[in-house]
């Protein structure tokens, strides 16, 4: 079996209004692939459809290499874990995550077992007789994970599962999902708006928009190189700009930018033989800022900073360069210890070409 998961062609109507259209993922086995998108984009639209609670309009849905499309829900080996932990309100932790194994009649003593090691696993011990209202929002989720993977579930459907919690649980949490991935091997299929959690948590990232997929890669190349215009604004701060004229330099291309009038020069495998129009995208933690810079230098722009904000692990500043372009910088505060860009105060830019990224205009 070479896939897990597979949407092959998933098109999904509500009335006229196509939630996905022509949608296709394929998940590996063990793998830790994370829908990403805004709100409204099918994320959940998508998991119900694995999981058997909507048909598709047209196009196949395949588990482990058979094709599911027509089975109802319980017969497709897969657990779900939604936002709402949706735990049984009358039964004690033990028994919310005995339940699925009771349910299928697995023996007594391997019941206990099994649960014992998924209290382990999710760090509930001693929690095991509290009813769930006696617990915080961080043990509630744990309880629905045991829940859900204490079955063994060939995939785990998670839709926003943590999303409910306060941002130091959440990240504690993140790392605890990635962990239990590994540890169990089981296929997590992982639904987010938050990209700062796709990228921390993921092995692969689909960045969606829209009912489609922008882009499908691992965090690094989902973020450091997008594809298109709204991947690179959706995974964080990117500076864009717009160029209209493409001239060759031997091993380099120069591009001539709209605004400003300045040129950059990229490598010349960077941009497609015959793109003469498009985006370059710049993640502003990579902007280089110098003091000085001798006027041949390529890529290196003069400008004066108008703004520097505190960012924590970042300081955020705007610099207006001399050639009418706005530029975002991130730096870390001990690179000039608050010294060298101040507000008011002249600096030279520096845009490494390894890190400048060319979205092809249409
Ligand atoms: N049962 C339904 N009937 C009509 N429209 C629906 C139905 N379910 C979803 N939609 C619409 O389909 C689109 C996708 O919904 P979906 O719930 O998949 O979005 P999402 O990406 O999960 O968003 P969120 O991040 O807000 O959870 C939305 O525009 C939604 O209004
Ligand atoms: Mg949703």
């Amino acid at each position: 079996m070479e896939f897990m998961v597979e949407l092959d062609g998933v098109t999904k109507r509500f009335g006229s209004f196509a939630a996905l259209s022509d949608f296709s993922l394929r998940v590996k086995p063990g793998e830790f692939l994370t829908l990403l998108g805004p709100s409204g984009c099918g994320k959940t639209t998508a998991l119900r459809l694995i999981a058997g609670f909507e048909n598709p309009d047209a196009g196949r849905v395949r588990l482990a290499g058979a094709d599911v499309t027509a089975l109802p829900p319980y017969q497709r080996d897969m657990n779900q874990v939604f936002q709402s932990y949706a735990l049984f309100p009358h039964l004690s932790v033990e028994e919310n995550i005995a339940f699925g194994l009771k349910v299928r009649k697995v023996p007594r003593a391997e019941l206990r077992e099994r649960v014992g090691a998924v209290i382990g696993m999710v760090a509930l011990n001693g929690l095991e007789s509290r009813m769930p209202h006696q617990l915080s929002g961080g043990e509630k989720q744990r309880v629905a994970l045991a829940r859900a993977v204490v079955c063994r579930p060939k995939v785990l459907l998670l839709d926003e599962p943590i999303a409910a919690l306060d941002a130091k649980l959440r990240q504690a949490m993140q790392l605890e999902l990635k962990r239990l991935q590994r540890q169990l091997g089981i296929t997590f299929f992982f639904v987010t708006h938050d990209q700062h959690e796709a990228l921390t948590i993921s092995d692969r990232v689909a960045v969606m928009n829209a009912g489609r997929i922008e882009q499908l890669g691992t965090p690094v190349e989902v973020y450091q190189r997008p594809l298109t215009r709204f991947v690179a604004d959706f995974m964080g701060q990117v500076n864009v700009f717009e160029f209209s004229n493409v001239s060759d330099g031997g091993e380099t291309k120069r591009l001539k930018l709209q605004r400003g009038g300045a040129e950059l020069v990229v490598p010349r495998s960077a941009i497609g033989a015959r793109v003469g129009q498009g985006m370059v995208t710049l993640r502003p933690e990579n902007v280089r800022l110098l003091t000085s810079a001798a006027a041949e230098w390529q890529n290196v722009f003069p400008g004066v900073v108008r703004e520097r904000i505190f960012q924590g692990a970042f300081d955020r500043l705007s610099v207006a360069l001399d050639n009418g372009l706005e530029l975002t910088v991130a730096i870390r505060p001990s690179e000039d210890n608050g010294s060298v860009a101040n507000i008011g105060e002249k600096v030279w830019c520096e845009l490494a070409a390894e890190s400048l990224v060319v979205i092809a205009g249409t």
